[in-house]
């Protein structure tokens, strides 16, 4: 498979990235590299094609949710005896704003998408969440499929409708 995206390395220009949330913006300037080195997560960049400039990242980690706050329709399918429920955690998405408002966030996405299908095929993964930082977010995920899980906040989009995008 091949990918908009590649790991975030040191030759990155991260510290100019900037969405206009400073929440994910501080977290690529100052905590992606720990975080990566400790093992927590994944962070992977989109680039400029000329320069090393950042025009999006994103972050994967392993997660799972509790069986009962999944949607009830697709709970009852599952075995009862799983307390929770293995998934993969798109814990972070965000576009520098020089570039919003182009399609890129849909791109960056389906390349996050692309690379959960992957892993989905070699460890069990149930479903991709998300937790969206405000309603503008939430409102872009939804636009993809992502339903709203009771009580946390976070969304979830089921492997089997992912796999289905890219086979
Ligand atoms: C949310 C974000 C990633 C969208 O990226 P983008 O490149 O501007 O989005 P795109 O141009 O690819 O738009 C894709 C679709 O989502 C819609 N969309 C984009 N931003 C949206 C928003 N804030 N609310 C609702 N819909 C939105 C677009 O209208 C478009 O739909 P269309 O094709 O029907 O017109 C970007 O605005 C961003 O980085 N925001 C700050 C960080 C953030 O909130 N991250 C998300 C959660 S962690």
């Amino acid at each position: 498979m091949t990918y908009l995206t590649e790991t975030l390395q040191s030759f990155h220009e991260k510290e100019k990235f900037s969405s206009g949330n400073e929440l994910l913006d501080m977290y690529l300037h100052t905590q992606a590299n720990q975080d990566i080195k400790r093992k927590l997560s994944v962070c992977f960049v989109m680039k400029e094609s000329e320069n090393n400039l950042v025009k999006g990242y994103y972050t994967l980690s392993n997660n799972s949710i509790p069986l009962h706050i999944i949607p009830e329709s697709i709970q009852k399918k599952l075995p009862q005896s799983y307390k929770s429920i293995p998934t993969i955690l798109l814990g972070r998405l965000a576009i520098d704003a020089k570039f919003q408002g182009q399609g890129l966030g849909q791109l960056l996405l389906i390349d996050a998408l692309k690379r959960c299908h992957e892993i989905s095929r070699s460890i069990g993964s149930f479903a991709v969440i998300v937790d969206p930082t405000d309603q503008k977010a939430e409102f872009f995920y939804k636009k993809y499929g992502f339903v709203k899980l009771p009580d946390s906040g976070k969304m979830f989009l089921s492997m089997k409708t992912i796999n289905q995008l890219f086979q």
